[in-house]
């Protein structure tokens, strides 16, 4: 394809010179995400093409070079549908169209195309565990208590003695419940009042998202990313959550809602035959249905990527959690070998803090990132990066208020930063965030004039994964290790050895000649020793080897 027919909106600063056709899915002979990286674009934060300060599809469409560039295989893009924006975005008023603040479908069909035309495929977000407060069906179903929307969202009458139905709380605070005064009855919101939940035991509300499905697919997206799909199917009788904690005043949602086993509102067994439809709609390996499913782990998260169901859920606990080794190591290995390779291996995403921060900070957390990062992508699912993780950013330094309901989240959600000026190249108007500018070493442009950057230790990395394919698809053997802080692999001709450690070691590597293929900040250095090599390997490092 040449470069004038890819639009306007490309980046010509990354333009490469080879482009792949779309791709072909009948040629295929395996589905087109064994071996893919994925990169998570928060769509608000992004790139801005219109300078209203919000980021848009078109913003996209002009990163796509970059992206390309850096390696990776998928966009999965965050919800950009017409919404009040309670929750930027995860409240849909319409599953079907494009918010004026985002683009037009045109701009979307536009990005998809272009995507295509480098070999990029797309992913949309799917929130089908709650709607808008302004979605029409909400409206109808609180306009009419007897009417035929009612029932597609979770209605219940007061308690016996008055007040609220049951215990279950909402993640953003308070209870799961808001009174509708006209009806007398409540709706349920495991999130904001603004965000009623559907009621996934309705076959309309089933059969309204085949339809939502089939309409993004005809549109050419390769994937989905689905909201909340721990979350959908409620206990029917609404019984109360057993509760392990006490509750105190000054406690954080999260922390509230962690203080009960969510036994009748999470996690519901059900929720898998849901997944199974989806995989009837969608067919068995063109569409990758990827799930955001907060299960217990390991052997929760791994029901809903059994045979028939999700094709891959996110991990999210190595997103969420901070610097703790041992765990680390604990959880990575009881959760690859429960779905080897149903697990989408994430490091950050938009709502947490990034792991830079959340790691320590400073050059160690930036070092202990980049360590986990090598680790993550030898695991087998389909890893992701979220916006900026490749830059090494650590969290944004807010100046106005909180955005977000639950505060926490906004540190991760301030402009990505291309380049130089006041809001580093994201948008020419003044974006919906107010934070401080990101030195140059932080922003896209900068990293470029600098090899050591964490940039390029990225785009190196996932070079290394096209390169040397049995990191991903070989089948996959723990190396022992002494140190419960050290974790080690082999797959094939391929060995990865991270050191979580807070010292260098050595680590004996299988019989044979070996070679650092890649190393994850400090150099490591190979020592050969008569029955086998040694690698020398510094604290909180990690490598990738290949057999001479
Ligand atoms: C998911 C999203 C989060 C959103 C929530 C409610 O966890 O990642 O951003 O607030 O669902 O839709």
């Amino acid at each position: 394809m040449e470069q004038s027919q890819r639009g306007a909106a490309a980046d010509a600063s990354f333009s490469n010179s080879e482009h792949s056709e779309r791709p072909e899915h009948s040629e295929q002979v395996e589905p087109w995400w064994r071996g893919a990286v994925g990169y998570e674009v928060y769509v608000r934060s992004f790139a801005d093409s219109d300078g209203d300060g919000v980021g848009d599809l078109l913003g996209i469409a002009g990163k796509l070079d970059y992206l390309e560039w850096l390696g990776v295989d998928v966009v999965w893009i965050t919800p950009f549908y017409p919404s009040p924006g309670h929750d930027h975005g995860y409240d849909v008023s319409d599953y079907c169209g494009v918010s004026p603040r985002h683009g037009t479908l045109a701009d979307f069909d536009t990005m998809v195309a272009e995507a295509h035309d480098r070999g990029l495929r797309v992913m949309v977000d799917i929130v089908p565990n709650h709607t808008s407060i302004e979605h029409p069906w909400f409206v109808s179903a609180r306009c009419d208590p007897s009417g035929p929307d009612r029932d597609r969202y979770i209605w219940a009458d007061p308690a016996p003695g008055g007040g609220l139905p049951n215990n279950w709380l909402s993640h953003f605070g308070g209870p799961a419940w808001t009174l509708d005064e006209a009806s007398g009855q409540y709706w349920c919101h495991l999130f904001l009042p603004e965000q009623p939940d559907l009621n996934w035991r309705n076959p309309a509300v089933r059969d309204d998202f085949d339809s939502i499905l089939r309409w993004w697919m005809e549109r050419g997206v390769d994937g989905f990313r689905f909201d909340v799909a721990h979350g959908m199917v409620k206990d029917e009788q609404l019984r109360d959550n057993p509760q392990i904690a006490p509750l105190k005043d000054d406690m954080h949602p999260f922390e509230a809602f962690a203080a009960f086993e969510h036994r009748h509102d999470l996690d519901q067994l059900s929720n898998t035959e849901i997944f199974e439809r989806w995989k009837r709609v969608c067919g068995p390996d063109q569409v990758l249905l990827l799930g955001e499913a907060n299960a217990p782990w390991p052997d929760g998260m791994a029901r809903y990527v059994a045979p028939g169901a999700l094709d891959q859920a996110f991990f999210l606990r190595t997103a969420i959690m901070g610097w703790s080794p041992e765990l680390l190591v604990q959880m990575v290995r009881s959760m690859h070998d429960a779905a080897p390779e149903g697990v989408s291996w994430v490091l950050s995403n938009h709502d947490r803090p990034r792991p830079v921060t959340r790691f320590g900070g400073g050059e160690a957390g930036l070092r202990r990132s980049l360590a986990m990062s090598v680790l993550l992508m030898a695991l087998g699912g389909t890893p992701f990066i979220y916006q900026g993780e490749e830059l090494g950013l650590p969290d944004g330094v807010l100046r106005g208020g909180s955005h977000d309901p639950v505060e926490i989240r906004d540190g991760c959600r301030t402009p990505m930063p291309w380049g130089s000026g006041a809001c580093n190249g994201f948008s020419a108007g003044t974006p919906w965030i107010d934070s401080e500018p990101r030195p140059d070493e932080q922003t896209v442009a900068g990293q470029r004039r600098d090899p050591d950057a964490p940039l390029h230790r990225y785009r190196s990395l996932l070079a290394a994964r096209k390169q040397h394919p049995d990191m991903w698809r070989a089948p996959l053997r723990w190396l022992d290790s002494a140190d419960p802080q050290v974790i080690a692999l082999r797959r094939g001709g391929v060995a990865v050895v991270a050191n979580l450690s807070p010292a260098g070691t050595v680590f004996q590597l299988d019989s044979g000649g070996w070679q650092i293929v890649y190393q994850s900040r400090d150099a490591c250095s190979i020592i050969p020793a008569g029955d086998g090599d040694v690698l020398s390997i510094p604290a909180e490092t990690a490598a990738v080897l290949k057999t001479l």
